[in-house]
């Protein structure tokens, strides 16, 4: 029976994993083995084939003896153990990291949406499959129709990004932040009669003066915004940026002169696991606004247009709405007074769901089959 190793599957990343292949009966067929960079030799989880001592994730002999490997640990874990693994060993390497993203021998995986990429790459041998990146992982489930009809010339995003993206301590100190907010005002908000600017004030204050918890943000998240995700590009964009155009094209397996220019802006907001992105979209041609809706609506059986209608949008495209949850609702669409050709929307998706531990489920099923 070929062996399956789970390195990372306690963290945020590696629960929701663990909990989605739970849900969908996964861990069949095959022996898992579960391997942990802290706690060698005791239990690991019961999955339905017995209780057994996690492995030691950093014992190179004993991550040889896999035949797949999933690591949910992180891109500094992969950066340490991947080389000298791969050295001497032939087996598939699934990454929710991007330490290998960008490799020439790995395949960024999205099987909505390059199922046709994975497949080739299967054929042909590569053994590298990566999860891609959230935000980019979430465009494309939303707007997967487009690229499949080849309508896109151009895409500007707009992002709007959830704590979950930066880790579980981020989201921990949003939530500090909110309750240290609230509490600074707490007796203005219970007197009706208080004027709201001298709540504004206090507030404005507090977020100021250098008492609330920043120590994982460094600045202040809650009732503000951090224009700024991941490093420094020499070209005065984030990598978060970068990200866009690099892994969109790499995913739909487009490269020269059939690469879809894609930029934006990626933008922190206090939302806890939805990233959410406002897309500006050249289309190739002026194709109806009903058309494209059904193109987007047909594309994968998670995708979902909401109408443009104001009660429906507030209720139904929202990070509140999407968390938890593998829909990627898709709305505000409509053609811009640029010029017909010009089509906006707005689309939202669970960050840890499609935009993390998703695709490199499945691709394990694809593989293992
Ligand atoms: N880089 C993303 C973010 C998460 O910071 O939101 C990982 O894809």
């Amino acid at each position: 029976m070929r062996k399956v190793g789970f390195i990372g599957w306690r963290g945020m990343v590696g629960s929701v994993l663990m909990d989605r292949m739970r849900a969908e009966n996964d861990f069949q067929g095959y022996e898992p083995v579960f391997f942990t960079t802290s706690q060698v030799g005791q239990d690991g989880p019961d999955v339905g084939c017995g209780v057994k001592p996690l492995e030691d994730a950093m014992n190179i002999d004993k991550l040889a003896e896999m035949d797949i490997i999933l690591s949910c640990q992180g891109g500094s874990y992969t950066k340490t153990v991947y080389e000298e693994l791969r050295a001497r060993w032939d087996g598939y390497w699934i990454d929710a990291a991007s330490a290998l993203r960008m490799s020439d021998d790995a395949i960024i995986v999205l099987d909505p949406v390059n199922r046709s990429v994975i497949d080739r790459g299967l054929a042909s041998g590569i053994k590298n499959y990566i999860g891609g990146n959230c935000t980019v992982s979430l465009m494309m489930m939303g707007i997967g129709g487009l690229f499949e009809h080849d309508l896109v010339e151009w895409i500007s995003s707009m992002t709007y990004q959830a704590a979950s993206g930066a880790g579980a301590k981020n989201m921990r100190e949003l939530i500090s932040q909110m309750g240290e907010i609230e509490g600074e005002v707490s007796d203005l908000l219970a007197d009706p009669a208080s004027a709201i600017l001298d709540i504004d004030q206090k507030i404005t204050a507090k977020l100021n003066d250098g008492t609330l918890t920043t120590d994982v943000w460094g600045v202040p998240l809650a009732a503000s915004l951090i224009p700024w995700i991941d490093s420094p590009m020499e070209n005065g964009q984030t990598r978060e940026e970068w990200k866009g155009i690099a892994e969109t094209n790499k995913i739909l397996g487009r490269t020269g002169n059939d690469i879809i220019p894609i930029d934006g802006q990626c933008v922190r907001v206090g939302a806890m696991r939805c990233h959410s992105q406002g897309l500006t979209i050249k289309l190739k041609k002026d194709v109806p606004l009903a058309e494209i809706e059904h193109i987007i609506a047909s594309h994968n059986e998670w995708v979902k247009v909401v109408p443009n209608d104001r009660a429906i949008t507030s209720r139904e495209l929202t990070p509140v709405k999407t968390s938890g949850t593998l829909t990627v609702p898709v709305g505000r669409l409509r053609k811009m007074n640029i010029g017909p050709e010009y089509l906006t929307c707005f689309t939202v998706g669970d960050q840890l769901l499609w935009g993390a531990a998703e695709p490199v489920r499945r691709v394990l099923n694809i593989i293992r089959d």
